[in-house]
């Protein structure tokens, strides 16, 4: 498609005009957006890149093994992998405010990109790594209030939640993009299916999916149901109608429910299937009943501690897709 060669070369040459001859990191979330910009820096600069991969103990099941698995065989990049899974739980301890939950999330991503970065260099080297790349999208602009006049809606962790201290100069070659060009950029450089047609998942992962505060065991509990829920959408053949699938945990709540002979008082989740074009606005999905079906059954016989399945069918607006 000649538009997004254009896109690409044109993009490709911006970058290495901004870079230089200097070292860049790149975070890798498992996201589309971050695998396609992390690609695109790597045509424009090659070896000069390092993709940092940040295990922040917010991600969903097999998450961290597909990233180091199918990117790096896809482009053979530089990974640099961090275990930061306490010191992002630690900054989280407690924290219920969904926008503070973001700027933790935001500025602990980018003090441990700062440690990476002198790691990947060396402590002492005469040149430090000057660049972060982001997979910052135009939607994300507009909706963390970067755009005109644009009402923050919500601080997309490498938007608004970024630091004012900032180390790094940022680089951002998807910034005017909407997902669907994104996507056809990542196929124009020849990354595979997996990785452009994945549905998005948010940089702040599962601590935006706990309603309440983000502990280990609910992290656990929540990935357990969440695995289900994209096994099933998965077998049915949906993965490609639906955009985006979040399960939320109502960690706060509770209500009584019976199993076997007895009384449970257990979580509810809330099912989130929604279809839209670029995430500005959405639908929820209208999901076969015998589908929702299996999916409550097997929550609610797998997950102990949840005994409650329930349907988001709310669109966005009033809606947002993510539930913080
Ligand atoms: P909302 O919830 O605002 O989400 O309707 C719109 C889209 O953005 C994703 N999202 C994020 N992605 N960092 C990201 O990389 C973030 O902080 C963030 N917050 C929301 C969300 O999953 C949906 O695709």
């Amino acid at each position: 498609n000649w538009t997004m060669v254009n896109i690409v070369d044109e993009s490709v040459a911006a970058v290495q005009e901004q870079i230089g001859s200097k070292r860049a990191i790149c975070g890798l979330s498992g996201g589309v957006d971050s695998a396609v910009a992390a690609a695109l820096v790597q045509r424009a600069i090659g070896d000069q890149l390092t993709c940092v991969f940040v295990d922040h103990g917010l991600l969903r099941k097999g998450e961290a093994e597909q990233v180091e698995k199918d990117f790096v065989a896809a482009t053979g990049v530089n990974l640099h992998v961090v275990d930061a899974q306490d010191r992002f739980l630690d900054a989280l301890d407690g924290v219920t405010d969904p926008e503070t939950k973001r700027k933790i999330i935001g500025r602990e991503f980018i003090r441990v990109f700062e440690a990476a970065a002198r790691e990947i260099v060396g402590e002492d080297a005469a040149e430090p790594v000057e660049f972060l790349v982001q997979g910052t999208l135009y939607p994300d602009v507009v909706e963390s209030g970067g755009g005109t006049g644009a009402a923050n809606i919500k601080s997309h962790h490498n938007v608004g939640g970024l630091p004012e201290d900032l180390q790094f100069r940022l680089v951002e070659p998807l910034r005017t993009l909407f997902k669907d060009e994104v996507r056809a950029v990542g196929e124009q450089l020849g990354l595979p299916a997996e990785i452009v047609w994945r549905q998005p998942f948010p940089g702040p992962g599962l601590g935006i999916r706990i309603i309440g505060a983000v502990t280990r065991e609910r992290l656990e509990i929540l990935r357990d149901a969440d695995a289900i829920a994209r096994e099933e959408l998965t077998r049915a053949g949906l993965d490609r109608d639906v955009w985006q699938f979040p399960v939320v945990l109502l960690a706060d709540v509770r209500s009584v429910g019976v199993q076997g002979d007895g009384r449970t008082y257990g979580h509810p989740v809330v099912l989130r299937p929604v279809t839209s074009e670029d995430a500005m606005t959405a639908d929820w999905a209208r999901l076969p009943f015998d589908l929702l079906q299996r999916i409550s059954t097997r929550i609610t016989n797998e997950v102990r501690e949840i005994n409650r399945v329930t349907l988001d069918v709310t669109s966005k607006p009033p809606g947002t897709i993510e539930w913080e």
